[in-house]
């Protein structure tokens, strides 16, 4: 394998990202990596503001390209080609990437990769770990929830996915509701530790059906409901009161994690895989209680568990150079027609998920 040097660029939803990854051989080595959020931005929003993004992105991103390259003390003649997320995501932002990627690309006669966000989160692993195809994924977000068994850079097979809300967002809404800051995850972490999750009897929705789909909406309006409850009977809300609310949410998402991802397992398990491995991508992935309870799985089930640093579990540019760098190996190129798309499934032979999350299209 030749060594490859590529330029990532990622601008789909709330991070302006840029990263330079060397590849050398099998091995893959984070030359830089510059990721710069959007929080404070949308802040009095309450939730990710398309326009907002798509303006920050254009007026940031070259200035993350320029700040990546000197990280890594390179210059645009040092690299093999450029990586820019072409979707799915909101569609200002993506567009920003692609049109700057294309500038660059026609300037340099770099080859230009576009890349599809959700594979940057599925290969992360094959970038830390180089983990074996093929690997079941569990990509769990502010944006996404979905299982995906990766056979190979460009073959992905989605298992399921939740059919309303994102567990990321589920939580950012919980968070909401309790009077907590955003985002909502790392919030409801810290009051649930201290909290009895058994005061509350929350839904596990779907787990009476078969397979690997998911809801987590129901869960939200049963937390709503219960905390009304409180308030009309004691006048407001005690922090016990919060802990255990909390406690007892997150204690659903990780016990329905948990069982889809047991029967996800299985399902992987047909393909007898050499190196059966789990891997998990997503801001939610940093949730000690759910990366616990699916180790739990894991272990039981004699499959290697793998989080990536929590760095590149959430969104980076890295992935998408690193993405780029596996879809140039298997010959892919991209031309000035690149299109940047709001919705863009991995999987296009799996049924189409529903709506729209409030970070964007949700696959
Ligand atoms: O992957 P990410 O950074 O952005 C996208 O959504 O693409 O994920 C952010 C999401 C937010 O909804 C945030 O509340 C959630 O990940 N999150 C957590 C935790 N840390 C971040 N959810 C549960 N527990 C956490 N510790
Ligand atoms: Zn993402």
């Amino acid at each position: 394998m030749t060594d490859l040097t590529f330029l990532g660029i990622e601008s789909s939803c709330d991070d302006t990202a840029a990263a330079v990854v060397r590849a050398v051989g099998g091995r893959a080595e984070i030359l830089a990596s510059v990721v710069e959020g959007q929080t404070a931005l949308h802040a009095a929003y309450g939730g990710v503001v398309p326009e907002i993004a798509a303006r920050a992105h254009a007026e940031r991103l070259d200035l993350c390209v320029e700040a990546a390259l000197a990280q890594a003390g390179l210059g645009l003649s040092d690299l093999d080609g450029i990586a820019v997320t072409a979707g799915p995501g909101l569609i200002g932002g993506v567009l920003s990437g692609v049109m700057l990627a294309k500038g660059l690309a026609s300037a340099t006669g770099l080859p230009l990769i576009g890349v599809n966000h959700l594979a940057g989160h599925a290969l992360t692993p094959r970038l830390t770990d180089g983990l074996a195809f093929p690997f079941l994924m569990l990509l769990v977000s502010g944006g996404h929830c979905q299982f995906l068994i990766a056979h190979s850079a460009d073959r992905f097979e989605r298992l399921g996915g939740t059919i309303d809300d994102a567990p990321g967002e589920a939580f950012d809404k919980t968070a909401k509701l309790l009077g907590l800051p955003q985002p909502g995850g790392p919030a409801v972490q810290a009051e649930a530790a201290l909290g009895d999750a058994r005061r509350f009897a929350f839904p596990r929705p779907l787990l009476d059906r078969p397979g690997c789909d998911m809801s987590f909406s129901g869960l939200k309006t049963a937390l709503l409901r219960a905390r009304d409850a409180l308030i009309a009977e004691q006048g407001g809300l005690t922090v016990q009161d919060r802990r255990d609310l909390c406690a007892g949410f997150q204690r659903a998402v990780a016990e329905v994690l948990a069982e889809k991802t047991r029967r996800a397992l299985t399902i992987y398990a047909a393909l007898d895989p050499a190196q059966p491995a789990l891997a998990v991508a997503g801001g939610v992935a940093a949730n000690t209680l759910i990366r616990a309870m699916l180790e739990t799985v894991c272990v039981k089930e004699g499959v290697r568990f793998l989080a990536p640093p929590l760095r590149l579990c959430t969104d980076n540019a890295a992935m998408i150079a690193w993405a780029g760098i596996e879809r140039f190996r298997s010959g892919a190129r991209d031309g000035m027609d690149l299109v940047a798309r709001p919705r863009w499934p991995l999987d296009a032979t799996a049924a189409p998920m529903i709506g729209s999350g409030k970070k964007g299209a949700k696959a």
